[in-house]
């Protein structure tokens, strides 16, 4: 099975619903560590089932880049073949990139190139828009700019606030993750964009 490492920064709701499916027979991967960038209940669901985790923070370090190197070297322990960024609130630097790029993937609660940045969901429900989502991409050094590998649509309702869209976007996002991950890690699999 492919090994995937998971990075997040708060809850992990996505995080778990991975780790739910490498639970399953014949899922093709499985989670070798868990990483955050500060303290996040998220890691409960992989200490729960004795995955390992770890911490990098970024005030831990004399600077971003000492931090970017420290967060490549504690996820290279664990030789991933495929990064996923789950929630994981900050952006990766030149020290990841260059250990994982092109297997380095991000979950992103809109339809990119629509609503890039930590405020997707927000930012979607202020421009009024009726259809919004969740996007799987690659990540590259802008901020949620690399190519999208996979998107799914959701409809934003009359009285939707930012908690009860997020939450409806995140239902979609969890299938579509754990779907995506299983065909980036699949060689002979027929990429399909799944909707
Ligand atoms: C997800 O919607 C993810 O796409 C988003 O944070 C949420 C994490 O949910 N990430 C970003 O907005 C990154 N810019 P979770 O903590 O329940 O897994």
């Amino acid at each position: 099975r492919a090994r995937v490492a998971v990075l997040l920064s708060g809850t992990g709701s996505l995080c778990a619903a991975l780790l739910a499916a490498t639970e399953r027979p014949g899922y093709p991967a499985e989670v070798v560590v868990v990483g955050s960038d500060r303290v996040a209940d998220g890691l409960e669901h992989a200490r729960r089932r004795g995955i390992p985790t770890f911490t990098c923070a970024l005030a831990d370090h004399a600077d971003r880049s000492a931090w970017d190197r420290a967060l490549a070297d504690a996820l290279a322990r664990y030789e991933p073949d495929l990064v996923v960024s789950a929630g994981f609130m900050k952006l990766v630097g030149p020290a990841v990139l260059a250990a994982f790029g092109g297997r380095l993937v991000n979950t992103h609660p809109a339809l990119l190139p629509a609503f890039p940045g930590a405020h997707a969901v927000r930012d979607a429900l202020a421009a009024g828009v009726t259809v919004t989502g969740a996007t799987v991409h690659l990540i590259d050094a802008g901020l949620d700019t690399g190519p999208v590998i996979a998107q799914r649509e959701v409809p934003v309702r009359p009285g939707d606030d930012e908690a009860t869209l997020h939450e409806r976007i995140k239902d979609v996002e969890r299938e579509l993750l754990v779907e995506t991950v299983a065909q980036l890690v699949t060689p002979d699999s027929t990429r399909k964009t799944s909707r």
